[in-house]
C-alpha cells in the first residue's frame, strides 16, 4: 500500500499529526503496536497547558475537554507545612486545564473514525527502510499476522521514548541526564483533598496532589530508582503520602480504592537533530522530560503542530524550507522545557545522599519563587505554557 505520510504510533503525537495533515489533505496511515482499549487505558499525563488547550479547540477536538476538564488558575508549592499559590491566571493571564492524556487519545481516535480514517491497532515487527531515500518504507504485521508494506513519501516517528524509529535513524547525538530516583504514580477512587494541585517539597521526598475529576484524585511519591511496585502497598502509599502532605494546620488526605499503580523512571534526553533524511522524529520519540511540571505531552503537542506544517508545504507545495527548519525549530521549545523540567525536579526532589548545603539551596530557591513576584512570574509563564512559535 501507499501513502503519504507514515505515522508509527497513536500517542498524543501520532494521533494529533494525523488528524492535522487529514485536516489539509493530506494521506497518512497511523500504525500502532498496541490495542485501542490498552492506548485509551494508560494512564499517563494529566495537565494541558494553555497552549495545547486553544489548539485542540481550534482544530475542533475540544468539546468533551471543555465539558469534562478541570481549568486551574493557580497551584500550591507546599514546603515547611504550608502552602505557597502560585497564581498562574494573575500572573500570566492563562491557564491550564487538567484533563487526562488518554482522554485526548480517546478523543482524537473518535475523531479519526468519524472521518473515516482508522488507526491500525495491534501491528508487529515495525522496521522502516529507506528513510534516507526517496522512497522509505514501513514493514510490519497487521493485526491477523499478515506481512504488510508501506510506501511512503515521509515517515514521522510517533512511537515513544522505546520504540523504533529513533534507532532506525543513524547518527542522531542523545544528550541525557538520569535521576537517581522515580514517580510512583496512583489513580484513586477520592474527591480531590484541595481544589488545585500541591507540589510538595518534603524531606521524606517529594509528593505531588493532582486529580482527574471531582471523584478521581492522582497522586505521586518520589521512590528510590529501579523501585518495585511490590514494595508499596496500598496501606505504605497512603502514609507516605499523609506524612509527605501534611501541613501545620492539619491537612487531611481523602483516602480511597486505588484504581491504578505504577512507577515511572525520570530522565531528561533529547536527540539532536529530530530529522534524519525522510524519517521526522516527534514527541517521546525524540525527547523525554522528567514528569515535573508536566511538559512532556505538551512537547509532543508542539512538535506535530510544526511537523503537520512543513509537511503540508512539502508535500502540498513541494517546499522544503519549513521540513528543513523542523528540528531547529522544535529544538528551541524543547530545551526550554528540557530546563524548566529539569528545575522544578531539582528544586523539590531529595537526592539521596543530599547534604545540608543541596537542602538550604532548595529551601531558598522555593522561599524567593513564592515570595519574588518575578520570580513566580517566570515559573508561571513557563508552567502555562509559553506562546507557539
Ligand atoms: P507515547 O504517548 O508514548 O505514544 C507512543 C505510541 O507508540 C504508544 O501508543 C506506543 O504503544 C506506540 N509504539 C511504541 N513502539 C511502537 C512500535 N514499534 N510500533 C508501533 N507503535 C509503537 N506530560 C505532560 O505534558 N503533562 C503531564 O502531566 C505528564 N505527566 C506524566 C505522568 C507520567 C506518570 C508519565 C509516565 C508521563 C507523563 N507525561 C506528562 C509525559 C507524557 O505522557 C508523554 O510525554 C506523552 O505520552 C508523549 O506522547 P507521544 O505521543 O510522543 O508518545
Ligand atoms: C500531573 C502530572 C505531572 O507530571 C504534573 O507535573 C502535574 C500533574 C498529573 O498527572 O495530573
Amino acid at each position: 500500500a501507499r501513502t503519504q505520510v507514515g505515522i508509527i504510533g497513536a500517542g498524543p503525537a501520532g494521533l494529533l499529526l494525523s488528524y492535522l495533515l487529514h485536516a489539509e489533505g493530506i494521506d497518512a496511515v497511523v500504525l500502532e503496536a498496541r490495542s485501542r482499549e490498552y492506548v485509551e487505558r494508560r494512564v499517563r499525563a494529566g495537565v494541558c497547558e494553555h497552549p495545547t488547550v486553544e489548539l485542540l479547540r481550534e482544530i475542533g477536538v475540544g468539546a468533551r475537554m471543555d465539558a469534562e476538564g478541570l481549568p486551574h488558575h493557580g497551584f500550591s508549592l507546599r514546603f515547611d507545612g504550608a502552602d505557597h499559590r502560585i497564581a498562574l491566571t494573575e500572573l500570566t493571564g492563562k491557564s491550564i486545564m487538567v484533563y487526562g492524556q488518554q482522554e485526548i487519545v480517546k478523543d482524537l481516535i473518535a475523531a479519526h473514525e468519524a472521518k473515516g480514517h482508522p488507526v491500525e491497532f495491534e501491528v508487529a515487527d515495525v522496521e522502516l527502510s529507506d528513510v534516507d531515500g526517496e522512497r522509505p518504507r514501513v514493514r510490519y504485521r497487521d493485526v491477523d499476522g499478515k506481512p504488510r508494506e508501506l510506501q511512503c513519501a515521509v515517515i514521522a516517528g510517533c512511537d515513544g521514548f522505546h520504540g523504533v524509529s529513533r534507532p532506525s535513524a543513524p547518527g542522531l547525538k542523545p544528550i541525557d541526564r538520569e535521576y537517581p530516583f522515580a514517580w510512583l504514580g496512583v489513580l484513586a477512587r477520592t474527591p480531590p483533598s484541595h481544589e488545585e494541585l500541591i507540589y510538595t517539597y518534603h524531606e521524606r521526598g517529594f509528593a505531588l496532589h493532582s486529580m482527574r475529576s471531582p471523584e478521581v484524585t492522582r497522586l505521586y511519591l518520589q521512590v528510590p530508582q529501579d523501585e518495585k511496585i511490590e514494595e508499596w502497598p496500598d496501606d505504605r502509599i497512603w502514609s507516605e503520602l499523609s506524612a509527605r502532605l501534611a501541613t501545620s494546620d492539619g491537612f487531611s488526605l481523602h483516602e480511597g480504592p486505588i484504581l491504578d499503580k505504577s512507577v515511572t523512571p525520570m530522565r531528561s534526553f533529547v536527540a539532536e537533530p529530530m530529522r534524519y533524511g525522510r524519517l521526522f522524529l516527534a514527541g517521546d520519540a525524540a525527547h523525554i522530560v522528567p514528569p515535573t511540571g508536566a511538559k512532556g505531552m505538551n512537547l509532543a503537542v508542539a512538535d506535530v503542530r510544526v511537523l503537520s506544517r512543513a509537511l503540508v508545504e512539502l508535500l502540498r507545495h513541494n517546499r522544503s524550507e519549513l521540513a528543513e527548519s523542523y528540528s531547529d525549530t522544535c529544538l528551541a521549545r524543547v530545551w526550554r522545557a528540557e530546563h524548566f523540567s529539569w528545575s522544578m525536579t531539582s528544586m523539590l526532589h531529595t537526592a539521596p545522599g543530599a547534604d545540608d548545603f543541596q537542602r538550604r539551596l532548595q529551601l531558598s530557591q522555593l522561599r524567593y519563587t513564592v515570595s519574588s513576584t518575578a520570580a513566580a512570574t517566570s515559573l508561571a509563564e513557563n508552567y502555562v505554557g509559553l506562546p507557539f512559535e
